[in-house]
């Protein structure tokens, strides 16, 4: 497969005026950023406030045989980041600009916030988490749907010091619990109920769970406080009488714990308007986040504050090209880091105006984020490549329906963007006309570490391009040998920029063992990363779904993406199975498009194709036609159930963490045959 593909300029209109005009701005820009950190990111520091300034800007250690893996910005400063998004930002006189459009699952349902507001709601709140004892330091557990109190929540902690720790709405009751006893947290935010798309989730009744499996692992959760959310979703709802009265009932039988749990509502009621905020260390914690290891629990990472403001600061600006009235929208959930980084921290630090959307791209209609596009005139709109392959599937009509002509920037998060996805995005939502940054960052980073910047980098499908500023990616061999110029191997970081993490919560020997052990002096993303003729980089998909088919090294994804470009294929996932004489083969898990036939000429062509596209050598052994692919919450598909499912191995294990669980016993029927 070539490497150098086709190259797509940033348009000519798009060109003129954005932050970083030229690649070799770019260019100079990211060598000064390495040569003087210092200089280039005191500029960045200048533009927030700090109650004291740094003393020692930076410091660090990544090799582990020199001591422990230590990384520290700003040591000696102290700020408090909700000042800094709120009051800074108002006394800039920003006070009446809209800082967030919320819109709701349904259509009807919105409301809009201002800075000024924003400050007042989250001073309110600040006081009421003081009254339930809440202090510096203390781990405060949110699980809520994508509504304005979410964000208030979050900056409330940070105004006093307190440590969020988000988990998604979506997680079951054992994973909060999990999650809740891991970080002892004290109080717990959570919502009655919520709508996603036409399901109700009942948020409070899982929580009400949670906390007794946590309070049965030996912590205790000693307050709830509880959003009421269900009866004004219902005001919005266009119910008839009956369905209203059925609302009713359900929103009156919230399970309730007295002496433990409060609403937010009254507590609001008598709370302050102001609340000082408690100016903190720059690398004290701000919010730890779990993610999924490849063993063992969930992973806490810990982010903290002075670098991470200036990290998510940076990299909102320059990737997203945001300039002041732009319209911005990220549809990440504030459950996931990209919702930390661009929906919440990084907006905020710019002053700039974001929608916030509660619900799904495909309620009421497969056009739904199309007309939120419309209805906000979003000019910088940010998304999975889950998502937009799922959109595709409905084919142009939704997206003729309307106008997506305020788009400059379109951004793409998650996982390698295949060219199929990557093109319709391109050309039917940005028109040609949009630049697409394919930004690769993990939790880890807190924030983008590969990404095009926009009207600046000439673009190819798939590349994730070249490092931001402060970044220096390194691709090594199997033996941590550099490879220098073109080439694939692992994706490693030879030094820290300011956003990245600092250590599990915890669990410090964890962080070193996970990142720091493979390569000496390095931080492995597990990632792999091709470099082509041109410098760009291409992140190929994570370590350990990498297969070597007759000593041929490929990545999983790369075979996905050619089976993607087939028109017949909706979506594509690719495993390796145990082979006698290649070692390993591909198993091919497809998906079809609603109008193609599985039969022998489709499976053949697909052979084919990837013959064609790859090399003899990566021929699939198997094509399983597979009605749907078991994935995460976040849409992530589980490659893990996947090669049991190619071995036959019904014993799959955990399966909590899937959007739908049916899928499994669906893919277990479909198993070809003669496999
Ligand atoms: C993993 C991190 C970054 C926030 C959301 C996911 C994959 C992410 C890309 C991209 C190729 C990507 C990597 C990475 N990934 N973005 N643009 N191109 N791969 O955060 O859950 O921590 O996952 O997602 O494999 O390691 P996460």
């Amino acid at each position: 497969m070539s490497s150098r593909g086709e190259v797509y300029l940033p348009s000519e209109s798009r060109r003129s005026g954005s932050h970083v005009p030229s690649m070799d701005a770019y260019r100079k820009m990211h060598a000064d950023s390495l040569a003087d950190p210092e200089k280039f990111w005191r500029d960045v520091y200048r533009q927030f406030h700090w109650e004291t300034p740094y003393t020692d800007f930076h410091s660090y250690n990544f090799d582990r045989s020199q001591g422990p893996v230590s990384i520290k910005w700003l040591e000696g400063a102290t700020t408090n980041i909700c000042y800094n998004l709120l009051d800074r930002n108002i006394k800039l006189g920003h006070g009446d600009r809209i800082a967030y459009y919320w819109e709701g699952n349904d259509p009807d349902d919105y409301s809009r916030l201002t800075y000024r507001k924003m400050l007042e709601e989250v001073c309110r709140f600040a006081n009421v988490l003081k009254s339930k004892g809440v202090a510096k330091g203390d781990r405060v557990g949110i699980y809520m749907p994508m509504i304005l109190e979410a964000v208030v929540a979050m900056l409330a902690c940070a105004r006093i010091g307190a440590v969020h720790s988000i988990v998604f709405a979506g997680f079951s009751s054992d994973s909060l619990g999990d999650r809740m006893h891991d970080c002892k947290c004290k109080v717990m935010i959570t919502v009655d109920y919520a709508y996603r798309g036409e399901k109700l989730l009942k948020l409070k009744a899982i929580t009400d769970q949670a906390i007794n499996r946590c309070t049965s692992l030996g912590h205790k959760v000693e307050s709830c406080i509880v959003v009421k959310h269900l009866p004004r979703l219902a005001a919005s709802m266009n119910c008839t009488n009956g369905e209203a009265a059925h609302l009713e009932e359900v929103a009156n039988e919230v399970p309730w714990d007295d002496d433990r749990d409060c609403w937010w509502h009254l507590e609001m009621e008598d709370a302050d308007t102001s609340c000082y905020p408690v100016w903190v260390s720059a690398e004290d914690p701000l919010f730890m986040l779990y993610t999924s290891g490849s063993t063992g629990k969930p992973k806490g990472v810990l982010h903290t504050t002075g670098g991470y403001l200036m990290y998510a600061a940076t990299t909102f600006k320059y990737v997203f090209d945001y300039k002041p009235g732009d319209v911005y929208w990220c549809t990440a959930d504030i459950g996931w880091i990209t919702g930390h980084t661009y929906v919440v921290y990084g907006p905020l630090a710019n002053a700039a105006t974001s929608v916030i959307f509660e619900g799904t791209p495909f309620h009421p209609g497969h056009d739904r984020f199309w007309s939120v596009i419309e209805k906000y005139k979003v000019n910088q709109f940010y998304t999975a490549p889950t998502a937009i392959r799922a959109l595709m599937k409905f084919g142009d009509e939704p997206v003729k329906k309307h106008c997506l002509r305020s788009l400059k920037v379109l951004g793409s998060v998650g996982e390698p963007i295949n060219k199929e996805a990557w093109l319709w995005y391109y050309e039917r939502i940005g028109n040609k006309n949009c630049s697409i940054v394919d930004t690769f960052w993990q939790t880890e980073t807190g924030g983008h570490v590969l990404t095009p910047l926009p009207g600046c980098t000439p673009m190819k499908p798939g590349s994730a391009t070249f490092p931001f500023f402060g970044v220096e990616p390194v691709l090594l061999d199997e033996e941590g040998h550099l490879i220098e110029g073109p080439g694939e191997g692992y994706l490693v970081f030879k030094r820290p920029w300011p956003g990245m993490m600092r250590t599990l919560f915890g669990n410090h020997e964890r962080f070193e063992e996970t990142y720091f052990s493979r390569f000496q002096g390095y931080y492995a993303t597990g990632d792999g990363a091709r470099r082509d003729e041109d410098g760009y980089l291409w992140v190929t998909g994570r370590v350990d779904d990498m297969l070597n088919v007759s000593g041929h090294l490929m990545s999983t994804a790369e075979v996905e993406s050619v089976l993607a470009e087939h028109p017949g294929v909706a979506e594509a996932a690719v495993v390796s199975r145990p082979h006698k004489v290649k070692g390993q083969c591909l198993y091919c898990f497809v998906t079809p498009q609603s109008s193609q036939a599985f039969d022998a000429s489709f499976i053949s062509q697909l052979k084919t194709q990837v013959r064609e596209k790859i090399g003899p050598f990566a021929s699939p052994d198997v094509i399983h036609l597979a009605p749907g692919l078991p994935k995460t919450r976040s849409g992530k598909i589980m490659r893990r159930i996947l090669r049991k499912i190619a071995v036959n191995d019904r014993n799959i294990g955990d399966t909590s963490t899937l959007a739908d669980e049916s899928v499994v016993a669906a893919l277990f029927k479909t198993r070809p045959a003669d496999v």
